[in-house]
Parts: C-alpha cells; structure tokens; sequence
C-alpha cells in the first residue's frame, strides 16, 4: 500500500478501495479502464498502476485522445513510414511503438474516432501494428490502461463506442470518487497543497477548513489545488490560513453565517503533527462549539480566565 500511498493524499473509504484495486492490477498486464470526473485523479492512478508492474523500468507514454486532431490521430499512435502521406518526410514510430514493453495511456479514449477504434482493437488482438505505408507488422508488447470522464458503457449504448473494444479495454474498471463524496479527503489534501505552496503557514484556520468541506467541487483536486495555490498569496504574514483567503466559486459566502460552523472537522485528521498553535487554536475553537460561544462557560471549561480567552479569541480570530 505504501507505494501508492506516496502518490496520493487522502484516507477515505472510497479511495481505500481505489488503492486496494491498484495493489491488486498492477502486477498483471490486464487492461484498466479509469473513469471519473475531471480532476479526480486518473492520470496518478495510471501513473501508480505503471510504477508498480514489472514493467517499471520501461517507458509509460501518454496520449490525450482529446488533444490531438483527428487526422494526426492515427500517425501519432501508430506511426508512419517515409512518403506515407504529403508531408510525411521522415519514417516515425507511433506511441504504441515507443511504450514498447511499457504501458500505454490512453487519456480520454471515449474521444478515440470510430475508424481509429477498429485499428486499436486489431492491435489488442492480434499484438502486432502496421505503420502507416507499413509494409511489415511489428510486434508490440505493451499495457493498455484508459481513461475517461464518460461513461464508455453508456457510449456503447448510444453506438458511439465500439462494442468489441469496450469489452477489451474494460477488463479491470476503476471508478475514482468524486471530491465532494468525501469531505476528510478535502481537509488532507488542502493541508498537504498548504504545506506544497507555503511550507511558512501554521495550518488552517478552522473555519476555512469548513467553507472548503462545504464546496462542491466540481473540478475535484485539481480545482482545490489550485484555490489553495491562490489563497496563499493573500495570507496576512501571520497565523493560520484564514477563510477568506479562499475564493469559491461553488459556495455563497453570503448565505453562510461563519459564526456557525457547517461541519466540524476533527485535528486527528492530519498526517503530519499538527503545529502547537494549530492544536490550541482548535481545542479553543471546539470548546467555544459545546459551549454555543458563551465565553464564560469555555474559559471554565479550559480552565483559563475570561479574559485570556478573549485575548485567545482575538488572536486566533474565533470570534463572532
Ligand atoms: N489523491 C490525490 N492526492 C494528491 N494529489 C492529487 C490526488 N488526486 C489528484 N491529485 C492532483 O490533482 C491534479 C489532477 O489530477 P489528475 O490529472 O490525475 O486528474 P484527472 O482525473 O486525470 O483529470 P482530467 O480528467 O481533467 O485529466 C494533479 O495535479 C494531481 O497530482
Ligand atoms: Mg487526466
């Protein structure tokens, strides 16, 4: 577990599962289907699911099936020789030829076109490729792994997708989560961009970890990656990284009373230590919570005196 752990950050159920299935493929040359939105991680479990086959130490090429014109599609997967067409000036071997003993990623193969999805599955059966003008067939020896943000079954049904080469390619599906399903993940996460992009900020401020548990998230980690990459240009020089550094697109600040927190999201969630301010900042935050924000009642609770508690509030910034 632990190699894939190394990659990827969070603790929930569901990806428990994702890393139980990467654990359990990898060694073997099945074919793997990933599917979920964007943003929620395809591209690191291909990448997890090379790393840890025998076949490591060859090369995983990668190939956006949604980036590449049509008419190019078919030379850069299988190559093509010398003259096979105008401005084909130069022999060049495709991707499948350079993953050669290696895995081949196939990045939004439901934007794979019907013809070229013919030629694929030729090559998954019969193991051998025919270059553009290609006179001889090569052997190839390489792992497919696939991935898409639709539903390729779905695609079959509507004869948009082939059939016979769904049945190939979905040997072994893994289906990642999405962001939203799995709030602890958010909290994990955002602590390890937060350390990624300004190692220098004690932590989260209680209140931002709440707005962020409470976004949607429809650009899953990528989208909290990158709202955390922008919060920490606004932090104030000092103290925890506070909400409204955070600028949500899927969340209505003004509907929200900060005063009340959505969710309470527990310290023992973090992987690393927390920083002793973090952990007296949130023992206070959780009293002032079971105590409904009556500051006489948490400063008997803490056992500090009143006043110290407001001096605590105002430092931390856990007031109403
Ligand atoms: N569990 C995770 N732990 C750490 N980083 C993650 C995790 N999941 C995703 N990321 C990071 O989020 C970003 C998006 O991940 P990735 O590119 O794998 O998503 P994707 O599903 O392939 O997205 P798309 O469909 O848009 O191509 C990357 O920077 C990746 O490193
Ligand atoms: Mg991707």
């Amino acid at each position: 577990m632990n190699q894939t752990m190394g990659l990827f950050v969070g603790r929930s159920a569901a990806m428990q599962q994702v890393y139980e299935a990467i654990q359990k493929v990898a060694p073997h040359d099945l074919s793997v289907a990933i599917y979920g939105e964007s943003g929620t991680g395809k591209e690191l479990v291909a990448k997890a699911i090379h790393q840890q086959s025998p076949r490591s130490s060859k090369p995983l090429i990668d190939v956006n099936c949604a980036a590449i014109p049509r008419d190019l599609m078919e030379s850069e997967l299988f190559g093509h020789e010398r003259g096979a067409f105008s401005g084909a000036i130069e022999t060049k071997p495709g991707k499948f030829e350079l993953a050669q003993g290696g895995t081949l990623f196939l990045d939004e193969v439901g934007e794979l076109p019907w013809e070229l999805q013919a030629k694929f599955l030729r090559v998954l059966q019969e193991r051998v490729l025919w270059r553009i003008g290609g006179k001889s067939a090569l052997k190839v020896d390489v792992r497919i792994v696939v991935a898409t943000h639709r539903d390729l079954e779905k695609e079959k049904n509507r004869g948009r997708f082939r059939e016979d080469l769904y049945y190939r390619l979905n040997v072994f599906p893994i289906h990642m989560p999405p962001l939203r399903n799995r709030n602890d993940d958010v909290v994990l996460l955002a602590e390890h961009f937060l350390r990624q992009f300004a190692p220098h900020i004690p932590g989260l401020h209680p209140y931002t970890r709440e707005r962020l548990c409470a976004n949607r998230w429809p650009g899953n980690v990528r989208e909290l990656r990158n709202c955390l990459e922008r919060a920490v240009l606004y932090h104030d020089g000092e103290g925890p990284l506070m909400p409204d550094t955070l600028s949500l697109k899927s969340f209505n600040f003004s509907e929200t009373n900060t005063a009340l927190p959505l969710q309470t999201v527990p310290l023992t969630l973090s992987q690393h230590p927390p920083t002793l301010d973090q952990t007296i900042c949130d023992a206070i935050h959780q009293s002032l919570l079971r105590n409904k924000f009556n500051k006489s009642r948490t400063a008997k609770e803490l056992g500090i005196r009143r006043q110290r508690l407001s001096r605590m509030i105002q430092r931390y910034r856990l007031g109403h």
